[in-house]
């Protein structure tokens, strides 16, 4: 997953405003964190576009388990430190005082059992005071079953068609994605990424948030249309 994406991962987004949903989230950390420090610490940070708008206010790092992710988040972003690991057990041997984990790469653990773990771990990641922000995938009420996707990029140079279909196996949402992508020059290129996302219910991500020692709340409106933000204190 992600690996072939990766070089076009941000033609695929480029809908999506990293700017606002920055900006959104720096309001947040001002109402929420009580720690004193700036360190930021970015999970599942993909290419980096969110990490793009902090390092001016935050000593960032960004995390993902992919290394072809990370490699393009190096090349674009600078003054940042990227890492490679996984967020159910990384081990970066410091504390931070934000701790985000956006567009739902949360999903990705699939399921309740690696979910507690990785709470856990980003509590021991964080200082006392500081805050995490947690944007959910969908719960199994708010999940689009059934429901075929597509999402075009139209360049000058490059094009990309992808069309997903979504089914729910148990606790998790399945899509199957094909991607078709033409570039000048090359041969057209085709290739299928099945994503396995957990769908985890509310109640339960803030169970696990609270045995974290975190106050926590969920707010419904959070950066995107139904999924929300969790956010949590270190007390
Ligand atoms: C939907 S993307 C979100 C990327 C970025 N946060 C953004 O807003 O564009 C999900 C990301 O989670 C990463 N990911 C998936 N499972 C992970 C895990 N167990 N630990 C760390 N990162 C993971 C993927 O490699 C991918 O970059």
């Amino acid at each position: 997953m992600y690996k072939e994406l990766a070089q076009y991962y941000d033609l695929i987004y480029h809908w999506k405003d990293y700017k606002v949903e920055s900006s959104t989230i720096k309001d947040l950390i001002k109402k929420y964190k009580k720690s004193g420090g700036e360190n930021l610490l970015d999970v599942g940070c993909g290419t980096g576009m969110h990490l793009k708008y902090f390092k001016h206010d935050f000593s960032c790092t960004g995390i993902d388990i992919n290394k072809e992710m990370v490699e393009v988040a190096k090349s674009k972003v600078a003054d940042v430190n990227f890492e490679q690991g996984d967020m159910i057990d990384f081990n970066l041997k410091t504390e931070f005082d934000v701790i985000l984990c956006l567009f739902s790469s949360i999903g990705y653990v699939k399921s309740y059992d690696n979910l507690e773990k990785t709470i856990m771990n980003f509590a021991s990641h964080l200082k006392k005071g500081g805050v995490l922000i947690v944007e959910p995938w969908f719960t199994k009420s708010t999940y689009w079953v059934g429901v075929p996707g597509m999402t075009t990029y139209n360049g000058e140079d490059v094009k990309i068609a992808r069309l997903n279909t979504t089914k729910i196996e148990g606790d998790l949402s399945v899509m199957e994605m094909h991607y078709l992508i033409a570039e000048r020059n090359e041969d057209i290129k085709h290739f299928v990424d099945i994503h396995e996302l957990g769908l985890f219910e509310i109640d339960k991500t803030l169970e696990y948030m609270e045995k974290a020692n975190f106050k926590s709340e969920f707010l419904k409106d959070g950066l995107m249309k139904e999924r929300g933000l969790f956010i949590g204190v270190k007390l």
